[in-house]
């Protein structure tokens, strides 16, 4: 069999992006103003079935807008899942607090049950704040994240987050399109459930503008506030007063153009990932010592990344075996990657409080991500899968003898 490349994850593109940003050049409205940001605007919250959206640069720009709004600061600390990428973490220092690290799930997201934990036996609540007892700090908010496009428990962290009066940004930059089908958010997508929703549009998410992120609340002030402060903060466009410190991270025309072309795809691309998830799962479901992870029940996710467990092998030291088949897959042209490096033990991060961290030690020792790019087709999906077995196969006789 010929060596083929098989990406990660490539972005897909259409002929009507072409349309679009020869449009934005010809007019000359290639930067914060122009008609596809609206338009885009208007496409993501009807998709998710919003009032209204504020898009930006990027979703880390979204988060940080949105820890700024929720006026989180010095002093503060967030709570945070250490199993995410580093983005959804770094906003909290941009605004000077601390995040405290706790443990995922099963389903890869922040554990509802330790986050509970955390409150009752860590924290104490005092005139309506949540107060760090070994810091001191009061905690402002959680940052659940939908990683890989699978849904946080968010009954139960609403919940907590009412009981002691915290905010809730949802981090759903990986999980557009992802919703409830059961429960009290049954309908509800992703970004929709807490206080703050963020999305992004990064090359490697469902659909992409190169680089972009969307801002969703269902409160309208929150909304008016995320548009004032990603546009600088200009009170007068005329005389250019700023009666506060804003930002430069208003999404560009340019950017939207291709977002407006992208959106449309999207129901398509969700089914492609969702086939595809399906196919590894029938290939790859009779092979010992791996398992396709499942997404939890009573949602209907995105499917945006797949998460392969591996197994140790027999005295192998633990994410061993999951590195050596990840090494011969790579050589083998076929791009995968391990779950990111723990926040908490990030050189920025290694200082600050973790609790009871387990689950996201497991997973990041043993996840394997497998190509998902929406262009993959079945006989590519079974072309990794052969060579996925083949490569575990050589490893497993390696280990026997
Ligand atoms: C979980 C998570 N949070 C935040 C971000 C940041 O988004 P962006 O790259 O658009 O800044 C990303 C993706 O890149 C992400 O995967």
């Amino acid at each position: 069999m010929e060596k083929r490349e098989i990406a990660l994850s490539t972005p897909n593109l259409n002929a009507d992006i072409v349309e679009n940003l020869k449009e934005c050049i010809e007019e000359g409205w290639i930067s914060t103003s122009g008609r596809f940001i609206g338009e885009f605007e208007e496409k993501v919250s009807s998709y998710i079935g919003m009032e209204d959206a504020v898009a930006c640069q990027s979703g880390t720009a979204g988060l940080h807008t949105a820890l700024r709004i929720l006026d989180v600061g010095a002093g503060d600390a967030v709570l945070v899942p250490t199993l995410t990428f580093i983005a959804a973490v770094n906003p909290v220092r941009y605004q000077g607090a601390e995040p405290i690290f706790l443990d995922c799930d099963k389903g890869f997201c922040l554990d509802p049950v330790k986050l509970r934990q955390f409150c009752a036996a860590e924290c104490r609540l005092e005139d309506g704040r949540l107060i760090h007892n070994k810091t001191g700090r009061t905690i402002k908010a959680i940052i659940p994240v939908h990683i890989f496009g699978n849904l946080s428990d968010m009954e139960a962290i609403m919940e907590i987050a009412q009981d002691y009066s915290l905010k809730v940004i949802e981090d759903a930059t990986e999980a557009l399109g992802s919703f409830w089908i059961d429960g009290a958010f049954a309908g509800q997508h992703a970004g929709t459930v807490g206080h703050i929703g963020v999305f992004s549009f990064n090359a490697n998410k469902i659909i992409t503008t190169g680089g972009g992120g969307m801002i969703v609340s269902p409160d309208s002030d929150i909304l008016r506030q995320a548009r004032y402060l990603t546009t600088t903060a200009k009170d007068d466009g005329l005389f250019f007063a700023h009666n506060e410190v804003g930002y430069n991270y208003r999404m560009l025309n340019i950017q939207a153009a291709l977002g407006v072309s992208q959106i449309d795809e999207l129901p398509d691309f969700i089914q492609t990932k969702i086939a595809n998830y399906w196919l590894y799962w029938e290939f790859l479901s009779e092979t010992p010592g791996i398992r396709l992870l499942p997404f939890r029940p009573g949602t209907r996710p995105n499917h945006w990344f797949y998460a392969l467990y591996v197994d140790d092998l027999p005295e192998s030291a633990p994410g061993e075996t999951r590195n050596r088949l990840m090494a011969r897959l790579i050589e083998e042209g076929i791009q995968c990657r391990p779950v990111w490096k723990l926040n908490h033990t990030q050189t920025p991060y290694v200082n600050c409080t973790n609790y009871l961290i387990e689950q996201a030690e497991d997973y990041e020792k043993h996840i394997l991500n497998l190509p998902c790019s929406t262009n993959l087709v079945e006989a590519d999906v079974r072309y990794i899968c052969e060579k996925l077995q083949k490569a575990l196969a050589s490893l497993s006789a390696t280990s026997v003898l």
